[in-house]
């Protein structure tokens, strides 16, 4: 049977630990935000809509995800905890009969493989709620287990709550569950701010759930680093670099050969073709697609709007920005290219740049197919070189007229 699912997404909270002027949540993890990450693994397992809680800098975040129709947006004015930011989503969700996921945006490195087994067990286990428990080696900042002598979980204690033996509890809340969506809001509102901290918070009302006598199982022991939370500059830094191990495993597993992962930082949104090799200290940014048998780098710098065609080699040093590469092109040693289209099999030798920049706007060039272009020589946009153009080595071209002939 397959149920109507939603996911509410908790993002409404200041970030002290950050020192920002900006959303905790569109900071970005290996080019994206945060909050775009917790959005996929919400759709992967068919969430119909995403009820988005935003408070700080509300505005940023919205505007940020304008077009996408399954995000409902809704205002927490004050920040008073986490059950108090899913009671601002029960005007929409008070009459809906489903499941509700509740996740924190703060947490990019949620996988919908995760939370598939999440959603299997709840209904197999015909759960009220279902939670999820990493141990982690470090479990300083979360919230601890609680587990009665027969192991059964009684509820979670926030860190600051814990007696001294609560705060040796390695199992902790990663701070995604799902709820049959009737009762989490019938036990939501009942929560009081009986802590430290004076907030509402919802891992009470798991506890009042489980002592209501409904079922709350839990999918324990998920990847440690599905647990890590974002709330501080070290910890988005950690979460990238878990994140880059990501794309590039799975890029790998795509048949790219990457030489020397440590020393590679490659975007979550590249695309990279099978068998190309990216050398050691390349730098993907951005949306940029390489095609099969490349050879990249190394020191080579790829940012937004690269798209390179099979079978091309771009050496050491070489930059390229929101440029297309046809096939089987060279661009070996210490080059710019920026704001062009490079045609077929064109050359272009070391140290050649493109200067698009006229210190007003950026104009744009096209290289025709199976051009030459000598090394050090410097190509100034708008310009249209034909094919075959030859470019003497040292050259400033300004117009296709400066060329001879490299096919003769
Ligand atoms: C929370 C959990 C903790 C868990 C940890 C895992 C609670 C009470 N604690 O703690 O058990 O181990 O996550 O990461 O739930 N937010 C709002 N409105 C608010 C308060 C928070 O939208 O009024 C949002 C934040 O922006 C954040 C998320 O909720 O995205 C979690 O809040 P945060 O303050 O980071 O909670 P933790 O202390 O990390
Ligand atoms: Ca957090």
């Amino acid at each position: 049977m397959i149920m109507e699912r939603a996911a509410i997404i908790l993002a409404a909270g200041v970030s002290k630990r950050m020192n920002t002027r900006l959303a905790k949540v569109l900071h970005e993890v290996c080019g994206r935000p945060m909050l775009d990450y917790v959005i996929d693994a919400c759709r992967g397992v068919g969430v119909d809509k995403m009820y988005v809680v935003v408070g700080f800098s509300a505005n940023e975040v919205r505007t940020h995800f304008n077009s996408q129709n399954d995000i409902v947006w809704v205002e927490q004015k004050e920040q008073k905890g986490t059950a108090h930011a899913v009671m601002c989503c029960k005007e929409h969700l008070k009459d809906f009969a489903g499941q509700t996921l509740v996740l924190c945006g703060d947490g990019p490195l949620i996988r919908t493989e995760t939370l598939k087994i999440l959603v299997d067990k709840h209904q197999n286990e015909h759960a009220s709620a279902t939670l999820a428990t990493a141990v982690l080696e470090d479990p300083t900042g979360y919230g601890r287990i609680i587990r009665d002598t027969y192991g059964n979980i009684e509820g979670i204690i926030e860190h600051a709550d814990c007696t001294p033996e609560q705060l040796k509890i390695q199992e902790v809340n990663p701070s995604y569950y799902l709820f049959n969506s009737k009762i989490l809001f019938e036990y939501v509102e009942q929560v009081k701010p009986d802590n430290v901290k004076g907030e509402f918070y919802l891992t009470d009302a798991l506890a009042m759930i489980i002592k209501a006598g409904h079922k709350v199982v839990a999918v324990t022991a998920v990847r440690p680093e599905e647990a890590v939370s974002v709330n501080s500059r070290e910890q988005l830094s950690d979460a990238g670099k878990i994140m880059q191990h990501r794309i590039q495993k799975q890029l790998m597993e795509n048949g790219v050969t990457i030489v020397d992962p440590p020393n590679t930082w490659i975007d979550a949104r590249a695309r990279i073709g099978q068998d190309t090799v990216i050398e050691p200290f390349t730098c993907i940014y951005g949306e940029v697609v390489i095609g099969k048998n490349c050879r990249i780098g190394p020191f080579a710098y790829l940012r937004n709007g690269t798209k390179i065609s099979d079978d091309v080699v771009l050496g050491v040093f070489t930059e390229v920005k929101n440029a297309s590469i046809d096939q089987g092109v060279r661009a070996r040693h210490h080059s710019y290219i920026g704001d062009a289209a490079i045609g077929k099999n064109v050359n272009i030798g070391a140290g050649s740049t493109t200067a698009n920049y006229d210190g007003q706007q950026i104009h744009r060039m096209t290289i025709g197919d199976n051009c030459f272009i000598g090394s050090g020589s410097v190509l100034i946009a708008p310009l249209e070189l034909k094919e075959s153009a030859h470019i003497e080595p040292g050259s400033v071209v300004r117009s296709d007229k400066e060329a001879g002939d490299a096919s003769k």
